[in-house]
């Protein structure tokens, strides 16, 4: 099957300082990336070149075909096919959460109001919470807010979801919930990039795990073999930081 998404030669730099070197990625319609490395090597970086949010310096970004790194390129369109979900969620807080996500569909899409609410509910019902479609973000979990923030994204029915450590913000008992929404989308097939540090879901949920250091992706892997015995010395040492092995097993 040919690629959805084609990274090649990207380098990114701030000031001149190198914060993406040589990245070099292919997704496939359907496939599941995880991103893993640590604190500052660049992930949020990477997804923002995706999205658009962030000016390339050398390379290419090609998504369904075309090149989308062009000064011609026309992001409005690009990003309603690219979905993306941060560690905030950033809902309006004085709109309910029908509204919240019905905006972008309505507004942008020019999708009818009632087509875009049936649609939203149908999405809101499979992550629980069409029952709160008349609530405000104020009177909901952290949880329940990053769910209605998936919802959000999917009611513009994208093409690929990048996840940027969505449950990093969330406390610990209401993590879970977000992870099994992410696990239910690949379930169901969605082309997915998640850069997450919850390495047990990650090994859970990846087709492919690519492990970045200082603006580089050091391995690409199986995650099977990425999280039992991975090959580069500095995935083993960031990894050797994590309990995910003795708390989940095999
Ligand atoms: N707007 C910016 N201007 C300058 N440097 C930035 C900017 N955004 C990110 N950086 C730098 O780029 C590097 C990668 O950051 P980031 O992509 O956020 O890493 P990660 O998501 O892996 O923690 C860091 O050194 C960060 O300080
Ligand atoms: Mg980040």
């Amino acid at each position: 099957m040919a690629n959805l998404l084609e990274i090649r030669g990207l380098y990114k730099r701030f000031d001149g300082s190198e914060v993406l070197s040589d990245i070099n990625l292919n997704i496939k319609e359907g496939e599941v990336l995880v991103v893993v490395g640590p604190s500052g090597c660049g992930k949020s970086t990477l997804l923002r070149c995706i999205n658009g949010l962030e000016e390339i310096q050398e390379g290419e970004i090609v998504f369904e075909g075309k090149k989308i790194d062009g000064k011609n390129t026309k992001w409005n369109l690009v990003r309603q096919k690219i979905g993306m979900v941060f560690q905030s969620y950033d809902l309006f807080p004085h709109m309910n959460i029908i509204d919240n996500v019905t905006l972008s569909p309505t507004k942008v899409q020019g999708v009818r109001k009632e087509e875009a609410v049936k649609n939203a509910l149908t999405l809101l019902k499979r992550v629980g919470l069409d029952e709160k479609r008349d609530a405000y973000p104020r009177q909901l979990s952290g949880g329940q807010k990053q769910r209605v923030a998936i919802v959000r994204a999917l009611c513009m029915n994208p093409k690929i979801m990048l996840f940027d450590e969505v449950t990093a913000s969330l406390d610990p008992e209401v993590v879970r919930e977000v992870l099994d929404c992410l696990l239910e989308l690949a379930k169901e097939g969605m082309t997915m990039i998640i850069v997450t540090h919850e390495m047990a879901f990650a090994k859970a949920v990846a087709d492919r795990v690519i492990f970045m250091d200082a603006g580089r992706i050091v391995e690409e892997n199986d995650p099977k073999i990425f999280f039992n015995n991975p090959q580069s010395e500095r995935a083993k040492r960031f990894l050797s930081r994590f309990d995910f092995n003795i708390t989940q097993g095999d």
